[in-house]
């Protein structure tokens, strides 16, 4: 085969180096594209010649000492890096000549089982690990300072890791959906274990890159199934891959695995009680059981007694009780019970509960467990104090929870880059022993209290995307996480540069442009989303993603005309602030010496409170949203000078994130800031604005006119006049405008002409004010479209037999059964039903729904014909929903959030004369699936 420029490009530039065919390459102006997947591990050719002629003459062969499957994995890695980096093949022998690069593991005290030492010899390079670990992350340190093209001279290196848990928690289910994860399915295909995948190796890589040497693979919300016997060999195949590169496989545990897995079998057991003796024995036999399997098995990741989750609570017994029932049996193998903290019900004010309850256990928990904490006392806010129970249990190991998947942090949508968070997190000084220490990251790395069982656990992004993360820039939130848990000293500076090296090579601009985007980016988003410490403003039962401030009130802020914030003080408020060291009560106690970023957590206070910064609050809050929502289209226009420089398809990748990212910064501020003008009819002193809002309930109907309700405040000091319209889509829309006056302060609502194409679709849509200046939430506002029942064959609402009905459309309840001349309904066993309530229109707010499949029978009309469904559930997170008829999938939904809905559809033929068409519903095994709207239009 003779290597083109092109076929280089085809199969990309790895593969055909690593492979050893090509002694250099030309320089392109534009690299090549590529999709992500390699993440900081890309072992591209070094792209600078002398340094590439030095390495070359440094690195010529790779040599093990020592026969380890973990040596054994840093030599491949050495090898396959290698030779991608210097665009020849650098193989592993058995000889040392020149030139090599021995790996080897001798035990040593002061680097530990995990440290290395990477030295440079007259005619060799030395990686030695204080241990097997300590090798493979000496070995990928070396190949992350060629990537970054260090000088053969600046080589030697001595490191060890801070935290001894360095640890991933996945949130991964059975049926391979990911809690809070927004980057696909699971990586791991459970069903399929023990077969293994490819890709299975290279996330351990990943893992071992970055020195993770822990990891939990399944959701907290734990399933007992993962402890069946029968899964337990699968589980030990893909502990086997991990093991290779360093890492243990560990598993969340349902407290209540002995009743669900004993139910229904020759002994059943009724209870979970960790003072049963059965209990007992069967938790026994059952450790006993996996250690036969996976002999280096970490332990159990266990959530108990926390939303719903079963516990020793529910047995009168203490969290102490529970996990040392645990940590007793796992104990002799070497085993850990890592117990969560997160538990948030049953006092007035979440902040407080965990340390309530958790804070009179210390000292109770047993040396093999660990007591697992976020690192604040609500759940994952952009930001938040650092949970007082960090320095309020001395007596007790402790791992630090971060998340990194950005469940409150804008999915994969908004770029928000947590390691300067993190550092604030773990540089906190808690005060709580001498001077100010110890903080958070003396406290997780065991130096406070002289400890080993301590850590840092990150929730993790990872999904089967190619990408892994859901977005290119989220992969450094994976990263970041890894390398804070190795040396929490490293600066948010220093790692971010790392990251982008690692990633986009060492171009300037690239760096440059990206690193400011990155370090600004958590600040931006509080920013806009979030300051002053406001907390938690959205749904709180939904995906956590979109601003809805007024479902949070009493939750996490008390907002009246007068002011807003949450009184948490000790001296009128809750007494969140009296649980911490005498130091920061009286900082966090006072209004005068609270800082900002921290005031409405701590403190109720009045719109016109004047902050250190020197604005009112109302103020600050206006200019915030403002700010930030600026920043982000600098980031966008920051990115955009980057063309070129970066690979087409990621530059393009992150491009569209960046417009997407654009448009939700806008919808929260416009949210957020239209909010507390509501209460505080307040004028900006920068002007104000006019904000328009949509009265609940609207649906527009394709093919015929609708007025849609608008209602324009107008939030200056002074009368306006303007025209508004609905922006048409494209020339299938037809709209009107219509002109109004507004006095200051006062609103007036208008009904705008639009007349849809006959679609079943969600549509955004803006509203443009004539003539134009600030008018908040006017842009891409979600609309759902239906077809105007009378263009329609068939145009059914499907729902509860008594929530109320589409105009034009025929219901379709769980008691509509088939007949002929309706032409619908159920055959078989009819589903069931769900009405959300009146904050939806008649569409959406109630649906059908159940278990197993479902049977929907329909007359088809003569000939081509479309089917749409709408699917999607105004309350809890909705699994997908699937139709067919007989063997043949007509269409099917993904899952989808709750509040998220969507249009699928089909393209199905009625035939010369029209027939009937059984449709079955279904979702994937034991899911719920859901249909809200039917509609039979003319094929398009
Ligand atoms: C949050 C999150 C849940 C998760 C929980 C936990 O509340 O929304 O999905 O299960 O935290 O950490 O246990």
């Amino acid at each position: 085969m003779t290597i083109t420029r092109r076929t280089l490009l085809a199969s990309g530039a790895a593969g055909a180096l690593a492979a050893g065919l090509l002694p250099g390459l030309p320089s392109f102006a534009v690299p090549p594209s590529e999709d992500g997947y390699d993440l900081w591990m890309r072992y591209r050719l070094v792209a600078d010649r002398d340094v590439l002629a030095h390495y070359r003459a440094a690195f010529t062969h790779v040599v093990v000492l020592g026969d380890h499957a973990v040596l054994r994995s840093a030599g491949s890695e050495l090898s396959r890096g290698l030779s991608g980096l210097l665009g020849r093949s650098v193989p592993v022998r058995d000889r040392i000549g020149d030139g090599a690069v021995v790996v080897s593991a001798k035990a040593d005290d002061t680097l530990g089982p995990e440290g290395f030492t990477i030295r440079r010899r007259a005619d060799r390079f030395d990686i030695t690990g204080g241990g097997e670990r300590g090798a493979l992350y000496g070995a990928f340190r070396l190949l992350q300072q060629v990537q970054r093209q260090r000088p053969v001279e600046q080589l030697n290196t001595t490191d060890r890791p801070a935290s001894p848990l360095r640890m991933l928690n996945h949130w991964d289910n059975l049926n391979r959906s990911i809690e809070r994860g927004y980057a696909g399915k699971s990586i791991f295909v459970w069903d399929e274990l023990p077969g293994l995948r490819e890709r299975y190796v290279d996330y351990a890589r990943v893992l071992a890159s970055v020195g993770i040497n822990h990891t939990v693979v399944n959701n907290v919300n734990a399933s007992a199934e993962f402890l069946r016997s029968e899964r337990l060999p699968g589980l030990a195949a893909l502990a086997g891959v991990l093991r290779s590169w360093g890492v243990r496989l560990w598993l969340s545990a349902n407290y209540a695995s002995p009743i669900t897995l004993t139910k229904g079998g020759p002994a059943p057991i009724a209870v979970a009680d960790p003072f049963d003796a059965r209990v007992q024995q069967w938790w026994q036999d059952k450790i006993d059981e996996i250690y036969r399997l996976i002999p280096d098995f970490g332990g159990f990741l266990v959530k108990a007694n926390s939303e719903g989750q079963p516990g020793p609570l529910d047995y009168g017994r203490t969290h102490a009780d529970g996990a040392n029932m645990l940590a007793d049996r796992l104990a002799p193998y070497d085993g850990k019970i890592v117990w969560r903290s997160f538990v948030h019900e049953g006092f007035d004010d979440w902040a407080e509960y965990q340390y309530r309850v958790f804070h009179p256990l210390d000292g109770q928990f047993h040396e093999n467990a660990v007591v697992q904490t976020k690192n604040g006392p609500i759940d994952f806010q952009v930001r938040e104090p650092v949970n007082p129970l960090f320095g309020g249990l001395p007596r007790t190991n402790q791992m630090v929870e971060l998340q990194i998947t950005q469940e409150y942090t804008g999915h994969s949508t908004h770029l928000c880059y947590l390691v300067p968070e993190w550092k604030a997190v773990l540089g906190f000084p808690t005060y709580t022993g001498s001077g100010s220490g110890p903080t958070v990251a003396d406290i997780v790395t065991g130096v406070a209290y002289d400890q080993e069982n301590v850590g840092m656990a990150g929730v993790v992004n990872i999904g089967d995307d190619r990408d892994w993360t859901g977005y290119q820039l989220g992969a450094a939130n994976t990263h970041g996480f890894a390398r804070l848990a190795w040396n929490p000293r490293l600066s948010a500076d220093e790692i971010v540069t790392e990251w982008i090296e690692l990633t986009f090579g060492l171009d300037r601009q690239v760096g440059s442009v990206l690193k400011a985007i990155m370090l600004q980016s958590w600040e931006t988003y509080e920013s806009y989303t979030s300051p002053l410490g406001m907390g938690y403003l959205t749904y709180p039962l939904g995906s956590h993603f979109a601003p809805a401030p007024t479902t949070t009130q009493n939750l996490s802020h008390h907002t009246t005309a007068a002011g807003t914030g949450f009184d948490r003080t000790a001296a009128t408020g809750t007494g969140f602030t009296g649980l911490y060291a005498a130091h920061w009560q009286e900082i966090y106690g006072s209004l005068e010496n609270c800082p900002d970023e921290l005031l409405l957590f701590m403190h109720w206070v009045p719109y016109t409170h004047v902050l250190q910064s020197g604005k009112t609050m109302i103020q600050h809050i206006y200019d915030s949203h403002f700010n930030g929502y600026q920043r982000v289209l600098e980031f966008r226009s920051g990115w955009g000078q980057l063309a070129g420089r970066v690979d087409a398809a990621r530059y393009a990748d992150i491009a569209a994130t960046f417009d997407a990212h654009v448009v939700e910064a806008e919808r929260w501020r416009d949210t957020i800031v239209s909010y507390f003008y509501g209460f505080s009819r307040t004028v900006s002193a920068r002007g104000g604005w006019l904000q328009l809002a949509y009265p609940g309930g609207q649906l527009l109907f394709g093919g015929r006119a609708n007025s849609l309700a608008v209602q324009v405040t107008n939030a200056t000091d002074a009368e306006r006049s303007f025209t508004a319209a609905v922006r048409p889509v494209d020339s299938s829309w037809q709209v009107g405008s219509v002109g109004a006056t507004v006095g200051a302060g006062g609103s007036a609502t208008v009904a705008l002409p639009v007349i849809p194409p006959l679609i079943a679709g969600l549509v955004d849509l803006d509203i443009d004010i004539t003539p134009a200046q600030t008018a908040l939430s006017s842009r891409n506002q979600t609309f759902v479209i239906t077809p105007d029942a009378a263009q329609c064959h068939l145009a059914l609402d499907i729902g509860t037999a008594d929530s109320p009905l589409v105009t034009g459309y025929a219901r379709v309840s769980p008691s509509t059964t088939w007949s002929t001349t309706r032409g619908y309904g159920w055959v078989g066993t009819a589903p069931q039903g769900r009405d959300r309530g009146s904050t939806w229109d008649a569409l959406r707010r109630d649906f059908v729904g159940d278990y197993p499949a479902r049977t929907l029978r329909v007359t088809l009309p003569p000939g081509p014909v479309r089917l749409s469904a709408l699917v999607g559930d105004g309350g809890p997170d909705c699994p997908p929903t699937i139709i067919a008829e007989g063997n043949k999938v007509l269409a099917a939904s993904t899952d989808l959030p709750g509040g998220v809905f969507t249009w699928i559809h089909a393209d199905l033929d009625g035939g010369p004369t029209g027939r009937t068409a059984d449709l079955t519903l279904d979702s994937e095994p034991d899911r719920f699936w859901h249909l809200g709207a039917l509609v039979l239009t003319a094929a398009p």
